[in-house]
């Protein structure tokens, strides 16, 4: 059963007799270890009671685009950024037509529009209704815009016809989904992650370190063991917890992020720097807690850190490296400057000059960088970024053997 651990659906269900079996989607998504969140357009409300999916799903139901209340809880905007993925099961023919149309005229067609996430449609509609030229038309359309279609399934219907148009059954929808999850870009790869601040101790008690969470990194190894890696993540301290299919090697400082890279890399395929490492150490690591004294001032001698990056960007028949570049200033002349001076095959340059991006939130927004392009990813969730970058990243590998 393929996992959807810390996944965030967003499950829209539009009116039709199927929305009866969303109640049981629900209970399978969550099964899975998803997070889910309903939404519910007027009509689907004509068949089910937002309470029933407030039950199961142990989150409150969104259904109105206007309602102030729910917009200060979780606003539109924040609920599509908020979703990994949409899936709308069931969607009814007037529903794929809407979408189809661009139209944000209700809360689920809003959060379609807004949403970067994937999106999934489960057709249910009588099979007269989805044969019809029109909803055929419209289901190619959004095909055509990456709209990833589930069933319908062929046999009896609710209305006494025979044909297309059942919604496909919960159990099929959940492992449809989650296998979504799962694009198989990196399957058979060894991923190499840095991520999370490191840690220079001065004395027992006090310590150099900086303001990284950890969680861009995190984001990457989970998105890169979603595309089918064997991912390590070499972490400094951070506060979260390993992420589902990911092996974890816990370090503190700067030297031991160095060993424990180079220990792995060797054997990776792609190795992609995230951490924001010290550069330098105190000279000197006092073995009892230094004392305030009498002098206003304290001088402390600092040494340089190997670099991480550049040291496994050399490893002779090594794997493709990857590096970040925090810049508070000239964004591109410094990273394109990095990428040359640590041997890199790309870059991913990361403004911290940003509110709300960068070190210690929730959102991101880079540039990839290479000696061809300079890509713009973002600003979004940096688990979304963390997605797009694995996808182009996992294009710089040279094929393998299984490939051919
Ligand atoms: O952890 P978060 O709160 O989610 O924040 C994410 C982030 C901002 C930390 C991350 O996206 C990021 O930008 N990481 C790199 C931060 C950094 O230290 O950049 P830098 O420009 O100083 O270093 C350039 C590259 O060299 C980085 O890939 C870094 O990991 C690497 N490096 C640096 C020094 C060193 N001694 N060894 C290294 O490998």
């Amino acid at each position: 059963m393929s996992s959807l651990t810390n996944k965030r659906i967003l499950l829209g269900v539009t009116g039709g007799i199927a929305a009866y079996k969303s109640a049981d989607l629900v209970r399978r998504l969550k099964e899975r270890g998803a997070d889910v969140r309903v939404v519910m357009t007027e009509a689907a409300r004509e068949f089910m009671t937002p309470l029933t999916f407030q039950a199961l799903s142990g989150n409150p139901v969104h259904t109105d685009l206007l309602d102030p209340a729910a917009e200060a809880a979780m606003g539109h905007i924040e609920l599509a950024r908020w979703a990994d993925r949409i899936l709308v099961a069931p969607a009814s023919a007037n529903f794929m037509a809407r979408l189809a149309e661009g139209r944000g005229d209700d809360l689920l067609t809003t959060l379609c529009l807004a949403t970067r996430s994937p999106l999934s449609l489960a057709p249910a509609m009588n099979q007269g209704m989805w044969q019809n030229e029109a909803t055929q038309a419209n289901l190619l359309r959004l095909q055509e815009r990456g709209v990833s279609v589930f069933g319908p399934g062929d046999g009896s219907q609710a209305c006494g016809e025979v044909g297309p148009g059942r919604m496909l059954e919960p159990a099929m929808l959940a492992e449809a989904l989650a296998a979504q999850f799962e694009s198989g870009r990196l399957s058979g790869r060894k991923v190499v992650i840095t991520a999370g601040p490191t840690r220079e101790a001065i004395d027992p008690v006090r310590y150099l370190s900086n303001h990284s969470s950890g969680k861009m990194g995190y984001a990457l190894a989970e998105a890169a063991a979603e595309a089918g890696a064997q991912v390590t993540l070499i972490s400094g301290p951070t506060h979260l917890p390993r992420p589902d299919r990911v092996q974890r090697v816990d370090v503190t400082s700067a030297r031991e992020m160095h060993e424990a890279s180079l220990s792995h890399a060797a054997q990776c395929d792609l190795f992609i720097a995230a951490a924001a490492v010290a550069d330098y150490h105190p000279a000197e690591y006092l073995e009892q807690k230094l004392k305030k004294g009498d002098s206003d001032q304290w001088q402390l001698t600092l040494v340089k850190n190997p670099d991480i990056v550049a040291a496994v960007a050399a490893l002779a028949g090594g794997p493709t490296t990857i590096g970040f570049a925090a810049e508070s200033e000239n964004l591109l002349e410094f990273a394109r400057a990095k990428l040359e001076r640590k041997g890199l095959r790309g870059i991913i340059a990361n403004d911290i000059s940003r509110e709300g991006l960068g070190f210690n939130s929730d959102d991101n927004a880079v540039i990839l960088i290479d000696r061809e392009r300079a890509l713009e990813l973002g600003p979004m969730s940096k688990t979304q970024l963390a997605r797009a970058l694995i996808h182009e990243l996992s294009d710089y590998l040279p094929a393998s053997a299984s490939d051919s």
